[in-house]
């Protein structure tokens, strides 16, 4: 029986939980997958690496996703987690002992690590624990002092993509992640909270009325891409009529 440790690493080291740490420490090596050359998130990892028990990183490159035809979105993304898997499976081949596998957030949201290690017990008996981590949206609400929902009202997380859909369906209060953009065109009298690289040295937070913050937003956005090199950004939008004030 192999144990594989899902740990949650949340926005950063500020973030890790004495749980978290104590499972960082317990594995034999830390398995990862680097984003290109220049994935900021490895630096990351390697740091807490260093800084829980001193484990090995094991660095396999990701396998290339066609991200360009939308139409093909669903194929490609399962072919990009069959090829990952058996990059896993590999490694597992070779290198015995407990392994980690430290998720950006919370492994709850937008990330694959337990589908691959789904897809891995198929191969292998794996014995398979969670840490859960500070995700985005928490950090985003708690550094605009929000609820992100108003008393005893839904709220809906979605992706860049798919944030045209929420607002057709009637969603009132939208997370969203995952943008390549922010196009809010049609939107400007929704309010808006919008955070880019949170919990790091780039952070910047906007807030106000969509129609008068979107140039601010769209600065930030460069300014932190300038400054770090890259932008994850996240916001939480609310229809007009839902968004008086004093109203959590
Ligand atoms: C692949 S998902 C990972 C989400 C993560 N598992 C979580 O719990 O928040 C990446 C998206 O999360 C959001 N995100 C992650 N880190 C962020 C940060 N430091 N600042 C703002 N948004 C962030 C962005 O929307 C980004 O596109």
């Amino acid at each position: 029986m192999r144990r594989v440790r899902v740990i949650g690493v949340g926005m950063g080291p500020q973030h890790v939980t004495r749980e978290a740490a104590d499972a960082l420490r317990s594995v034999d090596y830390v398995l990862a997958f680097a984003k290109g050359e220049d994935d900021p998130l490895l630096e990351a990892r390697a740091h807490l690496c260093r800084a829980y028990g001193d484990r090995p990183l094991v660095v396999v490159s990701d396998p290339p996703r066609d991200r360009d035809h939308p139409a093909d979105y669903a194929r490609a993304v399962r072919d990009w987690h069959e090829e990952r898997v058996a990059a896993h499976l590999q490694v597992l081949a070779e290198r015995p002992g407990d392994v980690g596998m430290l998720v950006w957030g919370d492994p709850s949201l937008y990330d694959s690590t337990l589908r691959i290690v789904d897809a891995l017990a198929q191969h292998v008996d794996l014995v398979v624990d969670v840490t859960p981590g500070i995700s985005a949206p928490q950090l985003l609400a708690a550094r605009h002092r929000i609820v992100l929902h108003e008393v005893g009202r839904p709220l809906h997380v979605t992706t860049g993509r798919r944030l045209r859909e929420a607002i057709d369906q009637g969603q009132d209060n939208v997370v969203v992640m995952l943008n390549r953009t922010v196009d809010l065109a049609g939107l400007e009298d929704w309010r808006i909270w919008w955070g880019g690289n949170l919990g790091t040295r780039t952070e910047s937070l906007v807030a106000g009325r969509v129609g008068d913050v979107l140039p601010a937003i769209e600065e930030a956005r460069e300014r932190a891409k300038a400054a770090a090199g890259w932008v994850m950004d996240i916001y939480l939008l609310r229809r007009p009529s839902t968004a008086a004030e004093g109203d959590r």
